[in-house]
């Protein structure tokens, strides 16, 4: 267990003692390693299960690691050790078993007739979370669509989830709202939803190419959940962000100007933290937040450098950034909490990631030079400018020639139009005369 995990579980235990009504529910954690698996990534895969379950306000009290050849259709487990491990959760006195594969509704109606508790899934853990950490209008109904999705094939079976807000996959006991389950008043729920965040999403658009028309260059903070990024955001620009040691503190996204060297600056924005697995009606869900990543100019890929499975968490961070889209935008890797490593460490990580930037948010170590490498990274960039210029400014046109690349020049009644392709920090020299379709 990371000193970060025991100090969360003993937060936790705190609020227990204080809040006596509520009983923490003890989870039993189960992985399913199959022979496609390397067993480091199923072992590391139900730590980081243990951990989401610590975040979701659950203990995890123990946890099996089950080697299958297959999958078993009706139980996953197969049902000889769905009975073992009956015997075993009852012992324990679990509350809630959960799965770190993704069960079908089938096997989930199954395995809880064989447990007798409740049984979710990884997925259905990590939407929990979500609910719990959604503080914006806009980050609440993703959540509660992502939710409302999952749980419509799950209906017929379970007589509970779908709250009012649409909360609630893991029971929590009392205070719960009346629950839902008719189909169609899912259905219905789930098209308002939809409707509403499209709308939603065409407002953000329009706010979007504004600021694109600005040409102020934009940053992403991405990372692995608890990397720091909030802390990252907060200690560039005083945002005020909440910074919690928990997993997915941050849900909605913020942005910030940051001033950079030379008078310059950009817009920074920080965003929900990555996990192995994220699931595929979140990313879905949360679509028009995670657009903003992909249309950043530059994202700073910030890691935690006392993880051990560094690379892993690289690798799970830079799948979900190909899956919205984002693996083309140039990415800076910010190494963060390096008041936590050795000067061996250190060393051993730069002659690894020579290119990197090695920091500690929280003490505010190494922020000027990763200030000045973001504004190296955003120099290299060049945009296309889509300029309409009066003819009486042919200083204007002149400019574009020598500072860019013109693409396209042509003679209209009211001047002269031009795509250019310009380096980024030259682009305050064309403002005013740029169309809507720039860049
Ligand atoms: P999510 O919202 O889960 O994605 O987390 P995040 O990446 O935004 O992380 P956050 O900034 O909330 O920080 C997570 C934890 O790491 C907090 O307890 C921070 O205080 C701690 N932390 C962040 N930066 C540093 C650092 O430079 N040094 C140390 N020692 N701790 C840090």
């Amino acid at each position: 267990m990371t000193d970060q995990h025991a100090s969360r579980s003993r937060r936790r235990l705190t609020a227990t003692v204080t809040d006596l009504e509520v009983r923490v529910q003890r989870a039993f954690l189960v992985g399913v390693e199959l022979p496609v698996m390397a067993t480091i990534d199923a072992e590391r895969s139900l730590e980081e299960l243990a951990l989401l379950t610590d975040t979701s306000g659950s203990d995890p009290i123990d946890m099996e690691l089950v080697k299958r050849q297959s999958i078993d259709p009706a139980t996953y487990i197969g049902s000889g050790k769905a009975d073992e491990l009956r015997a075993l959760t009852k012992a324990l006195d679990i509350d809630v078993v959960i799965f770190d594969n993704p069960l079908t509704p089938a096997q989930t109606r199954n395995l809880e007739q064989i447990f007798h508790v409740d049984v979710v899934d990884r997925e259905a853990l990590i939407l929990d979370i979500f609910a719990q950490h959604a503080t914006s209008k806009i980050g609440a109904l993703q959540v509660e669509l992502a939710m409302l999705r999952y749980n419509l094939p799950r209906l017929r079976g379970k007589g509970k989830a779908l709250s009012q807000q649409g909360f609630g996959v893991l029971a929590r006991g009392p205070g719960e709202t009346k629950l839902e389950t008719d189909r169609r008043h899912t259905l219905a729920r789930i098209s308002k939803l939809e409707r509403e965040l499209k709308d939603k999403a065409r407002h953000r658009e329009t706010q979007r190419k504004a600021r694109k028309r600005s040409a102020i260059p934009q940053v992403s903070i991405v990372g692995y959940t608890n990397a720091g990024k909030s802390t990252l955001l907060n200690s560039l620009t005083d945002a005020g962000v909440v910074v919690r040691d928990q997993l997915f503190a941050t849900l909605d996204s913020t942005v910030r100007k940051l001033e950079l060297p030379h008078n310059r600056q950009a817009l920074i924005a920080d965003t929900v933290g990555f996990v192995r697995r994220l699931p595929h009606h979140l990313v879905d869900a949360f679509q028009s937040t995670l657009a903003e990543v992909a249309e950043a100019d530059l994202l700073l890929h910030v890691v935690d450098a006392t993880e051990p499975d560094l690379v892993g968490q690289l690798a799970a961070v830079r799948e979900v950034l190909q899956e919205i889209g984002a693996s083309d935008v140039p990415e800076l890797l910010v190494f963060n909490k390096i008041d936590l490593i050795d000067e061996n460490e250190k060393q051993r990580l730069e002659n690894l990631y020579p290119d990197a930037v090695f920091i500690s948010a929280a003490r505010s170590v190494g922020l000027d030079r990763l200030r000045e490498s973001i504004e190296s990274h955003l120099e290299r960039k060049t945009v296309t400018l889509n300029l309409s210029i009066p003819y009486e400014r042919g200083d204007v046109v002149a400019a574009a020639h020598r500072l860019g690349e013109v693409l396209a020049e042509k003679h209209e009644p009211d001047g002269t139009v031009l795509d250019v392709r310009v380096p980024l920090r030259d682009t305050n020299r064309f403002e005013g005369f740029e169309t809507n379709g720039g860049r």
